[in-house]
């Protein structure tokens, strides 16, 4: 029997008790032997939960119990997350997780310190929610070089646009519910801000590159500018816009990212990817482009990811899964300006000022008489910065997703 523990017991915590619960023989099959819920930690009373014998309140309760082997961090954030999780790899515990904040700030220390005590750190559950995307991309897509990832990997603020574009919900009402259906971070800034996303594409450019990426180096940008009347005027071209965490994978080792609001045509099937959904564009050299879709938030299908990440814990005791990225002091980061992308602006010009500054541009239907909105050829960063300010009164500029 393998005795494992939970430490945080909001909503993801709560879900990997109930799925333990729920699906206790099925759990059982898969590791090969018993899985028994040991602790949960909290600071918080649960006086009327049904096992409230499980719950303490002193992390050194499951560090200094030789019987567990694998503990969940669904705690979020980064402190104490950071030094529960650091202690209890040193005594010899596999550690899951679905914290991304503390895998893309953390990671290569974690899995550093795991390696030296031959136990696990694992962390599906960081990208995606349930989605299985990181073992896929590090296991079945290990025969390719990946050239490059787009995914929509932020469920709230996907909620929120299609909330505004499909039920016309105010942003601020959208984002109360999906506060209220626990699919929004404890401070939903990091979500409409990009921060999560931005973590999100940190861990999977990680992972594909298996040199550590540094988040705080990605450029990220939220979906606070966006207004009702971008999404229409992307709609009646045939476009949506959605905040998309990008990664391109360039041949001299460096790697490019963003975490920006894209227009996507409608043919682009991330165009489809809705509600709190997620998906997750993955492009590799031999396979072509594959996708990931699936619910990227919410408490059944994060702890689905959590639960199995137990699972394999159990199986490999005594043998390290490998799935992670060296820490390098390379830099890595490619700049703004090693990428070009075509751009979808809104300018209260007339086109024949537009093409004067920016050349040959594809013209869309605009929804005034005073602006014009237009698709550029493919500019680096600086040459399109430079190009609006040329042009002046732009209201809009947001890359397109080719
Ligand atoms: N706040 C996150 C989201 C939760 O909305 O995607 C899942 O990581």
């Amino acid at each position: 029997m393998a005795k494992v523990a939970i430490m945080g017991y909001g909503t993801v915590g709560s879900g990997v008790y109930d799925i333990i619960e729920m699906n206790s023989r099925k759990l059982a099959k898969s590791a090969g032997e018993a899985v028994e819920l040991k602790y949960i930690l909290d600071i918080r009373d649960f006086d009327d939960h049904p096992r409230k014998d499980l719950f303490t309140k002193d992390v050194n309760d499951i560090i200094n119990d030789n019987e567990i082997s694998v503990v969940a961090e669904v705690m979020g954030g980064l402190h104490p997350a950071y030094e529960f999780t650091k202690k209890l790899l040193e005594s010899g515990k596999s550690v899951v997780t679905s914290n991304k904040e503390l895998v893309a700030t953390y990671g290569s220390e974690l899995l550093a310190i795991a390696e030296k005590n031959n136990v696990n750190y694992l962390f599906e559950a960081s990208v995606g929610g349930g989605i299985p995307v990181l073992r896929p991309l590090s296991r079945c897509l290990s025969a390719n070089n990946i050239i490059k990832i787009a995914g929509i990997l932020n469920g709230t603020t996907n909620y929120i646009l299609y909330q505004m574009i499909k039920n016309h919900k105010s942003f601020n009402t959208a984002l109360a519910d999906a506060q209220a259906n626990g699919y929004a971070e404890r401070n939903p800034a990091a979500d409409i801000e990009g921060h999560d996303a931005c973590r999100k594409i940190a861990i999977l450019a990680s992972l594909a590159s298996g040199k550590e990426v540094d988040y705080s180096k990605i450029s990220t940008e939220g979906i606070t500018g966006i207004t009702l009347d971008d999404v229409k005027c992307a709609e009646a071209a045939g476009a949506v816009i959605k905040l998309i965490g990008y990664a391109e994978f360039l041949t001299n080792g460096k790697v490019y990212a963003h975490v920006a609001p894209m227009m996507i045509s409608n043919g682009n099937m991330l165009s489809g990817i809705d509600d709190v959904m997620n998906g997750i564009m993955v492009t590799g050299d031999a396979v072509g482009e594959v996708m990931f879709y699936g619910a990227g938030a919410g408490k059944l299908p994060t702890a689905s990811a959590v639960v199995a990440d137990m699972v394999d814990s159990v199986i490999h005791k005594s043998r390290r899964k490998i799935i992670g990225w060296e820490k390098t002091d390379e830099d890595i980061a490619a700049s703004d300006d090693d990428m070009k992308f075509r751009y979808f602006m809104r300018a209260e010009k007339s086109i024949d000022e537009v093409t004067a500054v920016f050349g040959n541009v594809t013209e869309l239907d605009s929804l005034a008489e005073d602006e014009s909105a237009f698709i550029t050829e493919p500019l680096t960063a600086s040459d399109a910065a430079a190009d609006r300010e040329k042009l002046g009164s732009v209201k809009t500029a947001i890359r397109v997703l080719d």
